[in-house]
């Protein structure tokens, strides 16, 4: 078998860029996709022919065991201009990780995590003016693997596919999120697939998500099966409170995804002198900790938002208020976003440049 990384990855062109065509102060996230993708085919048990070619439509045999047994697996991640202009990546090989702990998971096979970083790398150079620079923008990138294999019947695949694409992203959340404590509804369960970035979780989100938008909520807030009290996360978010000057997030107990912002912001809030424990958390000490007005800032954290500060976690039955200041959150925001486009010195060693 030929090692993948000898394999060079082939590369096609667009004829024409369509980036000029784009009015990158005004993007909807999503909407849009760059000139081209990179692709890779798993068959007879090896990756085979990495290449980034125009981005076109992939033709799908109907019987595609991904479209009826949803073995589909993706990340997010997003690539910044720094101060020279050089297209950066940050924390691609944690993104790269975490593609396979869901491939794991979900009984698919492992992409190289060399290649995962080399192919992000080549194709966001190529990808360069698809990049947008106002604060808080971004080139989102999809990183995807799926079944293609044509088969009806309950057993893993034996042909995938392993596909990046590209999106312009604008800042996500301009304004603070209103969150809705989940009480009937449950995204995840240990032992389940909640720890994964499979596309069945997303799938089961829809409707909640689209009930608490009817309500007036942004996200929802998802707990525990058992008892509807422990804090999991957040749509496509991870949680943080700060209480009493300390901060807290929930531990990654077998059904949260373990965010690589999540991540990140510890790190900062560490080397910051705050003091971060990842621990069990329960909607009602966030009722205590409001009732005797100890609850200071809560904020989501995820590639696609960044920091999304929370203004209010509520249900019928309930409604948290958070104070209006957040300067923690701010900060941290800020340093993020810093850190991302080479304002601030990147001194946990993030970036990796693509070029
Ligand atoms: C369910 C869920 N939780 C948390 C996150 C945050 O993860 P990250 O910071 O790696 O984007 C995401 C986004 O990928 C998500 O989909």
């Amino acid at each position: 078998m030929q090692d993948l990384m000898t394999q060079t990855i082939k590369i096609t062109k667009v004829a024409q860029s369509k980036a000029r065509e784009v009015d990158f102060h005004n993007i909807v996230m999503g909407t849009r996709f760059s000139d081209h993708m990179f692709i890779c085919d798993y068959q007879n048990g090896e990756w085979q022919n990495p290449r980034i070619e125009p981005l076109a439509m992939i033709p799908t045999h109907p019987a595609a065991m991904a479209l009826h047994y949803g073995q589909a697996i993706f990340e997010g991640m997003k690539a910044t201009l720094g101060k020279d202009g050089t297209p950066l990546l940050f924390r691609p090989d944690e993104n790269a990780k975490r593609m396979n702990f869901s491939a794991n998971r979900m009984g698919m096979p492992f992409f190289p995590e060399d290649l995962f970083v080399e192919a992000l790398k080549q194709f966001v150079a190529i990808e360069k003016e698809w990049i947008p620079t106002q604060d808080g923008s971004a080139l989102y990138l999809r990183p995807f693997m799926y079944a293609d294999e044509p088969f009806i019947g309950m057993r893993a695949a034996t042909s995938f596919k392993f596909i990046v694409m590209a999106s312009p992203a604008g800042p996500f959340f301009h304004k603070k999120i209103k969150l809705y404590a989940e009480k009937k509804y449950v995204r995840a369960v240990n032992g389940g697939t909640g720890e994964a970035k499979a596309a069945g979780n997303y799938a089961g989100a829809i409707r909640p998500t689209e009930h608490a938008k009817t309500k007036g909520y942004d996200q929802v807030l998802w707990l525990d099966a058992q008892h509807f009290d422990y804090i999991q996360e957040v749509g496509t978010m991870n949680i943080f409170f700060k209480i009493g000057g300390k901060f807290i997030t929930p531990d990654l107990s077998g059904s949260i995804l373990a965010g690589i912002t999540r991540m990140s912001v510890i790190d900062i809030l560490r080397d910051k002198g705050y003091e971060v424990t990842e621990r069990p958390i329960t909607l009602t000490e966030i009722i205590e900790a409001s009732k005797n007005g100890t609850l200071e800032e809560a904020f989501g954290a995820g590639t696609a938002v960044g920091i999304a500060r929370i203004e209010e976690i509520g249900n019928k039955d309930l409604s948290i208020k958070f104070p209006s200041e957040n300067p923690v959150s701010d900060m941290i925001a800020d340093t993020l976003e810093g850190i991302k486009t080479q304002e601030i010195e990147d001194k946990f060693g993030w970036l990796v440049a693509a070029k």
